[in-house]
């Protein structure tokens, strides 16, 4: 009987266990996860999802403090247009994020970060361009574009000196995603040296419509391993989504995959950016307890708790403190949402936004608790103390039991 550890996954000359753990913003996924990750020879994640935030609270920089304070003027208006990021500041926040991280890494294991093309933060170009380069520059491993088509991402790091150096994929849902990037890529004459394939059953935002429970990942990755035979393509194909066990992992090894990208198992590990209180919520879930619904301003479907707070909250928006959903002409369908309620009910007071959620300020303040479709399965994985509350893992212990778990057992705690 196989167990992860009998595969590695192959970059250029460098072999790896064949474990992601998946990015997981804002801060969820932090640096110490993935130094950790790396350090047992995976690759970990970190995600440039908010990053200035991230950077204060990791650095005692002031990057939010400071961009408030220059659109103060702004707070009462409702038309958020004016509030932009100035791009040398998320230049900085990046490379710090991105640079002290990899100053500390050990080990034989890799560090990406996650981007959300979704963060569109008033200019959706720009502000890009300055992500992935100033990821580049301070020396990340390899970037995974995530949450949009990315047609123009790698153009945006062409003139990179790492652009064909530096690990660059792609996270899709669909072999149609996967054709129109290649499509658009094409002249760049640059390969995306993994894809990831996620499915329905994954956390965070959706790649599907309301339909999702339509779809099913083995049947996706076997679409898009058949595409790119035929075209004679040769790239590394990363499953994820609700791959809980070892064996679950190897049942994809065996069918072809490079690796496989998992999330949910590690929200409940102590090196994990959740609160210790969220932690315990995430064991607690019954699969009742786990929806899918549209309450993100991305447009996106978003898996989460049916208790998370963030649902029905009707704060005023956040924007010019953080404003990452602003789309390129400065709206967020939460502030639509607000002002029709604001319209009903001037003055402000017991508000309750349904329709949508102030996603910026939820997230940073771990109010939106989205995860994946077995989170309800992560009690079975840890043991019970004797005040009632549930033992929180090492992601060490995780991620051997994934490295070296058969038959679907799961190791407990000691
Ligand atoms: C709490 C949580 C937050 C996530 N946030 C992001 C994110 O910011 N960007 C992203 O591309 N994927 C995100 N994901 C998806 C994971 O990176 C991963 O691909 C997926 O959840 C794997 O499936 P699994 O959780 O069933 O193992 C998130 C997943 C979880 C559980």
């Amino acid at each position: 009987m196989k167990r992860v550890d009998d595969f590695r996954l192959k970059f250029g000359r460098r072999e790896l266990v064949p474990l992601i753990i998946g990015g997981m913003g804002v801060d969820i996924s932090t640096a110490e996860l993935a130094l950790e990750v790396a350090r047992l020879g995976g690759i970990g994640h970190i995600s440039d999802a908010m990053v200035q935030d991230v950077s204060d609270r990791r650095f005692d920089t002031e990057f939010v403090k400071e961009k408030t304070k220059f659109y103060k003027h702004n707070i009462d208006n409702s038309d958020k247009s004016v509030v932009q990021f100035d791009l040398g500041r998320l230049a900085e926040a990046t490379k710090l994020h991105v640079g002290r991280t990899m100053e500390a890494k050990r080990g034989e294991g890799m560090i990406f970060i996650n981007c959300m093309e979704k963060l569109t933060m008033n200019a959706p170009r720009e502000t890009l361009q300055v992500r992935l380069n100033s990821a580049l520059d301070a020396g990340i491993d390899g970037i995974t574009l995530s949450a949009g088509l990315h047609l123009g991402s790698f153009a945006l790091m062409a003139e990179h000196p790492r652009f064909r150096d530096a690990k660059l994929g792609i996270i899709v849902s669909s072999v149609r995603a996967l054709q129109l990037f290649l499509r658009k890529t094409a002249r760049l004459n640059r390969l995306p040296d993994f894809v990831v394939i996620e499915g329905p059953l994954a956390g965070g935002h959706l790649g599907f419509g309301m339909d999702w429970a339509q779809y099913d990942l083995a049947t996706i990755v076997a679409e898009v391993a058949q595409y790119l035979q035929t075209e004679k393509l040769d790239i590394p194909l990363i499953p994820a989504g609700g791959i809980f066990t070892g064996t679950d992992a190897v049942e994809f090894l065996e069918r072809g995959a490079a690796a496989v990208q998992v999330a949910t198992r590690f929200t409940v590990a102590k090196e994990c950016g959740l609160p210790d209180k969220v932690k315990q919520e995430y064991f607690k879930a019954s699969e009742e307890d786990i929806v899918v619904n549209g309450v993100s301003p991305t447009g996106y479907p978003m898996r989460m708790l049916r208790n998370t707070p963030a649902i029905g909250a009707g704060i005023r928006p956040n924007c010019e403190a953080y404003g990452y959903l602003l789309d390129g002409a400065g709206n967020c369908a939460y502030i639509t949402a607000y002002n029709q309620q604001i319209a009903l009910h001037p003055d402000g007071k017991n508000i309750s936004v349904v329709d949508k959620t102030c996603l910026c300020t939820h997230m940073r303040n771990y109010n939106c608790w989205t995860c994946g479709s077995t989170t309800n399965r992560l009690k079975d994985t840890t043991r019970r103390l004797s005040d009632g509350s549930y033992q929180v893992l090492s992601a060490e212990h995780i991620f051997r039991d994934y490295q070296f778990s058969v038959d679907h057992q799961i190791l407990l705690p000691n």
